[in-house]
């Protein structure tokens, strides 16, 4: 159970800080052009803002952040942003590494790193191997990441079990699929917010945020700060997750989970 947000009144069934925050950092560009800068300035401004959040995620007890950084879709954009882009993402790995042990967080990028450059690949198991360790934050950084490619993965596991006799058609659950999607074994997210001011999922995390609450905001990512995040913090604080059952039904049991 987490802790409750310092200055929230804890009425409602539904006061607890989210245990997984998910996070589309979005605004980047927007945020450099406004300022006459090009937009990977815009970029870089965001690799601060995810230091701030990720120790604001360590302050507020919460249990799993995952980022989304560089969708499956993102190759699209210009040769020269994906390439600047790669070199931020080598260049934050190796600059973070060591702050985020000390800071007792462990590392995991999501997504299908097959892509990415054979350096960058290196450098990524190394820091995911650095922090492999820590007890605290779960920091999930989605990198060539897309929601339905999650989901397919997925179901090309499970046929292979299936090829392999380890596994029958019927014995197919929501949770063996589960199991195979990219981060089998944690919480689903609890609160899932958008920076930007754009209004939809963009191929996120599709299936694990079937019942997160969706928090919108038209702050850009270089802009959100601990102030902004507390407000999606509030924000969530403030609705009552029912699961599916009545209003009533929820307060009675103060269900936090789907499963619970
Ligand atoms: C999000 O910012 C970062 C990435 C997708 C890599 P954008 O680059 O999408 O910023 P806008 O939406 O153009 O402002
Ligand atoms: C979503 O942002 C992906 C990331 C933040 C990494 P985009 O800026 O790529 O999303 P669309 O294209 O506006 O939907
Ligand atoms: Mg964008």
């Amino acid at each position: 159970m987490g802790a409750t947000v310092k200055g929230i009144e804890a009425g409602e069934s539904s006061h607890r800080v989210p245990r997984h925050v998910a996070i589309i950092m979005d605004g980047n560009g927007r945020w450099a052009q406004r300022r006459g800068l090009p937009r990977f300035a815009g970029h870089k401004a965001g690799v601060d803002t995810v230091r701030k959040v990720v120790e604001h995620c360590i302050q507020r007890g919460i249990e799993v952040l995952t980022l989304f950084a560089f969708s499956s879709e993102n190759w699209r954009r210009p040769k020269k942003e994906v390439s600047l882009l790669m070199d931020l993402f080598m260049m934050a790995l190796n600059r973070e590494v060591k702050r985020l042990k000390r800071n007792n967080v462990r590392l995991r990028i999501l997504g299908d790193k097959t892509a990415f450059p054979d350096k960058l690949q290196t450098r990524i198991e190394a820091a995911e191997k650095a922090t492999a360790e820590s007890t605290g934050l779960v920091l999930q950084v989605a990198a060539n990441y897309g929601g339905r490619w999650d989901m397919t993965q997925a179901a090309r596991r499970l046929a292979m079990k299936v090829q392999a006799g380890q596994l029958t058609p019927e014995t197919i659950t929501e949770e063996t699929i589960a199991a195979e999607l990219s981060f089998a074994g944690l919480p689903d997210p609890d609160l899932f917010i958008r920076t930007g001011g754009e209004q939809r999922l963009s191929n996120f995390l599709l299936w694990q945020s079937a019942y997160a609450e969706l928090y919108f905001t038209d702050t850009l990512w270089p802009e959100f700060g601990k102030k902004a995040f507390d407000q999606a913090i509030v924000s969530f604080a403030s609705r009552q997750r029912r699961f599916g059952q009545t209003s009533e039904q929820a307060r009675a049991s103060d269900v936090g989970t789907l499963s619970g």
